[in-house]
C-alpha cells in the first residue's frame, strides 16, 4: 500500500471562511488531531542579536520568529503523529521545491529515527516537484508545476492554499491510496481561497517570513532560523542582480 505524503512549509487558511477561534476545534474535528502551535498576532519574536545570524543577513532581518531548535522539536512531533497514523502504508514522500527541501529533510530524518528505532517500521521512497507560484512575495497568476508527479508527497509554505490546491488536483490524477499534507507553517488568512493541510506545524499570522528554505527572491533560504524581514530589505533583495554581483 503507498500513501503519498506531502511536506511543505507554509499553507494559509482557508476556504471555508472558519471563524479564527474556530480553526483548532476544525482541525481536530475533522481530523482528530492536535491543533497547530499557534503563534498570535501580537507575537513580535526574538531580538535577533541573542541568535546566531549569517553576517550578510545580519542588517536584513527584524526579529527571530521561530528559532530553528523550535521548528526541529516540532517537526520531531509531527513524525511521530504521522508515524502513527501511516499504519503499514508504503510511504512516498514527495517534497514541494524549493521552499520545502529544510522541512522536508527534517522531517524524513525523524520519521527514519523512528522506523530504525520503534517496534515497527515502514518504507519510504522520495520524490520531489517543484511549484512557482509566487514573484518575490507577489502571487503570480500563472503558477508551474515542474517534476514527475506519479509518486506525490511534500511541500514548502501554505499561504492562501492556492498552489496547494493546484498540486493536488494533479494528484488526484494518479489516483493514490490515501495523500496526507503536512505543512509546517498555516498563515491565519481568514478570506482566502485555502486548502487545510493534514498535519500542521505552527498556525502564524499573515507575515511574510523567510528562512528555513523559505525566500525573498530567492535569498534568506541559507538562515536557519523563520525571521522577519526588515521592509528595506525588500528593496534591497528585489532584483536578482545582486546575485550575480
Ligand atoms: P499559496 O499558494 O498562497 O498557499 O502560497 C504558497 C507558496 O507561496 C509557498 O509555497 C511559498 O513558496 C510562497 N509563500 C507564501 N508566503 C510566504 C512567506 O511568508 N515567505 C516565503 N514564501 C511564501
Ligand atoms: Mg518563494
Amino acid at each position: 500500500m503507498v500513501s503519498p505524503l506531502l511536506t511543505q512549509s507554509f499553507q494559509s487558511c482557508d476556504s471555508q471562511m472558519i471563524q479564527r477561534e474556530n480553526i483548532s476545534n476544525f482541525i481536530q474535528q475533522a481530523e482528530f488531531l492536535l491543533p497547530p502551535i499557534e503563534i498570535k498576532d501580537e507575537e513580535s519574536g526574538y531580538n535577533k542579536n541573542l541568535f546566531c545570524i549569517p553576517k550578510h543577513y545580519e542588517e536584513d532581518l527584524e526579529r527571530v520568529f521561530i528559532p530553528h531548535g523550535v521548528i526541529l522539536d516540532r517537526t520531531e512531533r509531527l513524525a511521530r503523529d504521522i508515524m502513527q497514523d501511516m499504519g503499514n502504508h508504503h510511504i512516498v514522500a514527495l517534497c514541494v521545491l524549493k521552499g520545502g527541501y529544510k522541512f522536508f529533510a527534517d522531517l524524513l530524518d525523524h520519521i527514519k529515527a523512528l522506523n530504525q528505532n520503534g517496534d515497527k517500521s515502514v518504507p519510504i521512497t522520495v520524490d520531489f516537484v517543484r511549484i512557482k507560484s509566487y514573484c518575490k512575495d507577489t502571487p503570480t497568476e500563472k503558477m508551474s508545476i515542474v517534476g514527475e508527479l506519479s509518486t506525490l508527497n511534500g511541500k514548502d509554505i501554505i499561504k492562501t492554499g492556492r498552489t496547494m490546491k493546484a498540486l493536488l488536483s494533479e494528484l488526484k490524477d494518479n489516483e493514490p491510496k490515501m495523500v496526507k499534507v503536512v505543512s509546517l507553517l498555516i498563515k491565519r488568512i481568514y478570506r482566502s481561497p485555502g486548502y487545510r493541510p493534514d498535519y500542521i506545524g505552527f498556525e502564524i499570522p499573515d507575515k511574510f517570513v523567510v528562512g528555513y528554505a523559505l525566500d525573498y527572491n530567492e535569498y534568506f533560504r541559507d538562515l536557519n532560523h523563520i525571521c522577519i524581514l526588515k521592509e528595506r530589505a525588500k528593496e534591497k533583495y528585489k532584483s536578482n542582480v545582486r546575485l550575480l554581483e
